[in-house]
């Protein structure tokens, strides 16, 4: 079957899609620089598919190195684009770090295989639409002015890949617009691994449940919400990774109405930051130490996704609840308790 090239594949969402691509057929090719992940991964998806997916490290800003791995893998027909930096805080602190890491590595990358008839995978981000005027949102919702330079980059990303397309006949390409991916493959061999303290809600539940973390606080509670926190659409990673193989599919069965669309990926649902938290309490049983603080800089009110076209036209729907969600997050904090493969 098909050799996909995963860049960023050791990642949190990269490793769950190359379990689902091998599971599907396909023989994924992993470049990953290992900046923001670890090459223990690797062996963590053997363990789970009995595959050890092939590796190379290197930073696709290094425009020679990406152009002699594509001359020596003329049978890569497949590309799924996860590596760049995308931590919304630090971006604004260092733009130049995220616009030079996120913009090269894809220049790099598209410029390689212009000449080939690939089908290109990103990973884009519901950061595109900021806070939109009317929910759920559509992808034909305006994309509004960033609200950091990380989504700045998906925005710029976006009409990089649509130019690209639109000069490149042969390349067919689809961007994946993430809600907020969370939880974690369900053998808690692979899941999220921050570094540092983490800025995502989840992985910051799930370390002060395990005690690494005194007490989450609820960034603002007067939002105009049913109880004053912000809302999201939370998506299962093993849901997104799987919409990542269906792209492919569409691609490859020529299914696509144009050489760039793009499609939400999320569940449809909006659930509150202290939804949330209840969730997980109902979901693994532990009791959260939390305390509302204020909002946090940046942060929009609400959003989830309108996800009909990723059902109709994408053949692709999230299957996985939010209690699954929690239980799965919370496995993969007690496996990196018990017996972390990563030190
Ligand atoms: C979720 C909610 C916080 C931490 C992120 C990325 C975005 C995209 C989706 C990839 C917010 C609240 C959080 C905490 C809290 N990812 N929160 N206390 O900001 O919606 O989006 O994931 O493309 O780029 O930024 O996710 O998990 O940081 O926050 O109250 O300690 O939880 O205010 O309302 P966010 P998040």
């Amino acid at each position: 079957m098909s050799k996909i090239l995963v860049t960023g594949g050791t990642g949190y969402i990269g490793s769950h899609t190359v379990v689902e691509l091998q599971e599907a057929g396909y023989t994924p090719v992993i470049i990953d620089d290992l900046s923001n992940s670890n090459k223990g991964v690797l062996t963590q998806i053997e363990a789970i598919t009995g595959t050890i997916p092939e590796f190379y490290e290197f930073d696709l800003c290094d425009e020679q190195k990406v152009v002699s791995f594509v001359e020596n893998n003329p049978d890569i027909t497949g590309l799924i684009h996860f590596a760049a930096s995308k931590a919304v805080g630090e971006s604004v602190e260092e733009p130049l770090k995220y616009y030079r890491n996120n913009f090269f590595s894809l220049i790099n990358l598209l410029n390689a295989f212009k000449n080939r008839n690939i089908n290109f995978v990103f990973s884009s981000s519901c950061t595109v639409y900021g806070q939109p005027t009317k929910l759920p949102v559509t992808e034909s919702a305006p994309v509004q002015k960033a609200e950091s330079p990380y989504g700045n980059t998906k925005q710029v990303a976006e009409e990089i890949l649509s130019d690209t397309a639109n000069a490149f006949k042969n390349y067919q390409i689809i961007a994946l617009r993430y809600f907020n991916p969370v939880g974690a493959h369900k053998s808690a061999m692979i899941g999220e691994l921050p570094i540092g303290v983490p800025q995502n809600l989840v992985p910051f539940i799930t370390q002060t449940a395990i005690g690494k973390r005194a007490k989450i606080t609820v960034f603002g509670d007067d939002y105009d919400t049913p109880d004053g926190s912000a809302v999201r659409d939370y998506i299962h990673v093993v849901d997104l990774a799987k919409a990542h193989v269906a792209a492919i599919k569409r691609m490859e069965e020529k299914k696509s109405k144009a050489n760039y669309e793009v499609f939400n990926i999320g569940t449809g649902n909006g659930f509150s930051v202290l939804e949330i938290i209840k969730a997980f309490e109902t979901s693994t049983g532990v009791k959260l130490n939390y305390e509302i603080g204020p909002r946090r800089a940046g942060d929009i009110e609400k959003v989830w996704g309108d996800v009909s076209k990723s059902a109709s036209e994408l053949g692709w729907k999230a299957t996985l609840d939010l209690e699954e969600m929690m239980r799965s997050a919370w496995a993969w904090e007690v496996y990196l308790k018990e017996k972390n493969p990563f030190i």
